[in-house]
């Protein structure tokens, strides 16, 4: 059986869309649906939809008050957003190490690097595995900081029975093309805290004064009022297309098939890689249930590098995969900078050592297949590399 990564439900939508002619009047509400629906899903208060999963977390972040002085505790081994959506609210990433079975962000280490001004923590479920978040809210509570789950890898996760997303203050997920579901780009942050839901949604609506936590839209009634006084606060325009919601839409409600898919690619290469020595993947604690946005490995081999597997890896027949991205504070963007003048780390080698051991070594294998003989092929050829370097 072969499924589709967009079906005619998503089509069926955006046609919605294209003949409301945009119009509001004419039943263009596809975003207010979408909120709804993917509230629901995570059974939630409050969900606000974006442009992308970048917009969320800088919208997020500055509507829990994160600004200028503070500092926001993150994990290195991420996408470069993660860090830059501090940035853009004007406050300092400070890196905290990951632990090196599960690569999610070591509660220890966030611990160590808590200070005055130190204001929120952005944990990420990294390939769509949940960071351990009781010690995490522990710290939380203890020094009164904003969590901020990044869940752009992970939909349908779970920790301790409970799903990611709900663990946190606030959750962000990311719609762009490779993720579990998808509209090409968008992004949407959850919440169960109204206040912070209509800051939010202010922050990502220009500041309008007649929209909130759950209203996306404004009526021509108010809106066309001379007296209308618009603007409360400054905000930017990180809102969602109609049409990308359209298409979100049609995906969530196809959300369990497209996750269900991952995690069977998963398994596939699970049952793979069994019995080898000398590839690692990431570890899956009791009571947690990963999303599979990839499949992770760790090569522990010295006498095969990264690009040695990759290039047979392909010879038998793999999908090309991607290394894990250098930890952020190594990319040129940061290495050597200060961003601020109470920054106190120096942003280069030997910040966070895991993290720098494990990342080099990294192999990501992609679950976004759409049928089982598809991901036969791909453990197929994981196996066979596997064998030709012995196992
Ligand atoms: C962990 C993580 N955070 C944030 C983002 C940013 O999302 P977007 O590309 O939608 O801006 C991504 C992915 O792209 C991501 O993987």
């Amino acid at each position: 059986m072969t499924y589709e990564r967009i079906s005619l439900k998503e089509a069926a939508y955006v046609m919605e869309v294209l003949q409301s002619q945009f119009s509001t009047s004419r039943g263009a509400n596809m975003l207010n649906r979408l909120e709804r629906a993917f509230a629901e899903k995570f059974g939630v208060g409050y969900a606000i939809s974006f442009v992308n999963g970048t917009a969320t977390l800088h919208a997020s972040l500055a509507a829990a008050g994160v600004g200028p002085g503070d500092e926001v505790i993150v994990p290195p081994l991420t996408m470069a957003s993660t860090s830059f959506a501090v940035l853009h609210a004007g406050a300092l990433p400070v890196f905290a190490d990951i632990d090196p079975e599960t690569w999610t962000i070591d509660p220890a280490s966030i611990r160590e690097r808590i200070t005055e001004r130190t204001k929120a923590i952005v944990p990420v479920a990294i390939y769509g595995l949940s960071p351990d978040m009781d010690p995490i809210m522990e710290i939380a509570e203890e020094h009164g900081l904003f969590v901020l789950e990044d869940d752009a890898q992970c939909f349908l996760g779970k920790y301790k029975g409970r799903l990611v997303g709900t663990l946190g203050h606030a959750a962000s997920f990311s719609f762009q093309s490779s993720k579990h579901m998808t509209s090409g780009e968008g992004g949407m942050v959850i919440t169960d805290d109204p206040d912070l839901a209509d800051r939010i949604r202010r922050f990502n609506s220009l500041g309008y004064a007649a929209v909130g936590r759950s209203q996306a839209k404004i009526s021509k009634d108010v809106i066309q009022d001379p007296n209308y006084a618009r603007h409360v606060e400054i905000g930017w325009n990180y809102r969602m297309a109609e049409v990308c919601a359209a298409v979100a839409l049609g995906q969530l409600e196809r959300l369990d098939l497209l996750v269900s898919l991952r995690k069977k690619a998963a398994s596939y290469f699970a049952q793979a890689v069994e019995g080898c020595t000398w590839l690692t993947p990431q570890r899956v604690p009791e009571g947690y249930e990963h999303a599979y946005w990839t499949y992770v490995l760790r090569l522990d081999r010295d006498d095969i590098t990264w690009h040695d597997f990759r290039a047979k890896y392909l010879e038998f027949g793999g999908e090309p995969f991607y290394g894990a991205w250098r930890l952020t504070y190594l990319e040129p963007a940061f290495q050597g900078k200060r961003f601020a003048d109470y920054q106190w780390q120096e942003f280069g080698p030997g910040l966070c050592p895991v993290a720098e051991a494990t990342q080099p070594r990294l192999i990501q294998l992609p679950t976004n297949y759409f049928s089982e003989e598809e991901m036969e092929r791909q453990a197929e050829a994981l196996a066979r590399t596997i064998d030709y370097f012995g196992r």
